[in-house]
């Protein structure tokens, strides 16, 4: 196992957190060491401290691509929490379709890590009894994410089944899913048509993406300082149309570092909706 001095990861991690937000913390040197030995040799190198002073070099663009999509944590599941797709289906996709019944309803998954999430909320519009929010005409999903390797994986839509067996009921498996072979099935492409994936790092603007009706930003905020949650929690506030809804991870808020929000309770979770006055 490879050893990095203090002086190389106190650099490595003010690198880290000024190019991706990552805040790692203290004593977290197991953490690159593990992520980031596969590189080493990947990229021909002869140690840590080579492929760590590479990727701190802009000069060396894939090297710093690569060892910031490593460290990225990308824990997910379908369904997550369930109460953010109850709402979707309950509240908020039948609100937005009466209040605008021709525009389409947009909706961000912006730290879409493998497509989990933003194919649970594909399929959640599936779920409801309105036919036009089957069809991109009725709702446009967008899933970004820093990781180019996260992106790949939710281009793909293929899924193996421990991934699958995490928050899929046996119904929606059968419903949303095609089996590909005895490892995997992919998502159906009535499905994937709802859904765009764009790579995109929340420290940078959103202008590009236009306006949403709901954002989902949801367990990424946790790996960040205050000072960056508040400012992105601002420029999601500034995507949102107005009276446009903000959910966050279950141990996520906005309490202290924004305040356009305010905050709705259904089934035991919360939802942030822009407030009449930001409108
Ligand atoms: C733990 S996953 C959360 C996935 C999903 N939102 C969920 O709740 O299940 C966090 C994701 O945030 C992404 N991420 C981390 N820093 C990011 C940044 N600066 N910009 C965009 N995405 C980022 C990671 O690549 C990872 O896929």
């Amino acid at each position: 196992m490879e050893n990095i001095t203090n002086e190389q990861y106190n650099e490595f991690c003010s690198f880290l957190e000024q190019q991706s937000g990552i805040v790692l913390g203290p004593s977290k040197q197991y953490l690159i060491v593990s992520r980031l030995t596969p590189l080493i040799s990947q990229f021909k190198l002869n140690n840590l401290a080579e492929l760590l002073d590479s990727a701190m070099d802009p000069k060396h663009r894939q090297v710093r691509l690569e060892v910031i999509d490593a460290m990225t944590t990308n824990e997910t599941l379908w369904f997550r929490d369930s109460y953010p797709y109850d709402m979707l289906k309950d509240v908020i996709l039948p609100e937005f379709n009466q209040s605008r019944p021709s525009a389409p309803i947009k909706i961000w998954s912006a730290a879409s890590s493998s497509g989990q999430e933003p194919y649970s909320i594909a399929m959640t519009c599936f779920e409801t009894n309105i036919p036009r929010l089957k069809t991109p005409q009725g709702v446009q999903i967008t899933g970004t994410d820093i990781s180019p390797t996260m992106l790949s994986l939710c281009k793909q839509g293929n899924y193996d089944y421990i991934a699958l067996n995490r928050g899929l009921s046996p119904q929606r498996k059968k419903l949303f899913f095609t089996r590909v072979n005895e490892q995997c099935m992919t998502v159906n492409p009535e499905v994937k048509r709802l859904v765009n994936f764009k790579l995109l790092n929340l420290l940078d603007s959103y202008s590009s993406l236009g306006k949403f009706d709901v954002i989902f930003c949801r367990n990424v905020l946790i790996y960040f300082s205050p000072q960056v949650k508040s400012k992105i929690i601002s420029q999601l506030a500034s995507a949102l149309n107005p009276r446009g809804y903000l959910f966050l991870g279950a141990s996520e808020s906005v309490a202290g570092l924004n305040d356009s929000f305010d905050m709705e309770r259904y089934n035991h979770g919360i939802v942030y909706r822009l407030k009449e006055s930001k409108a």
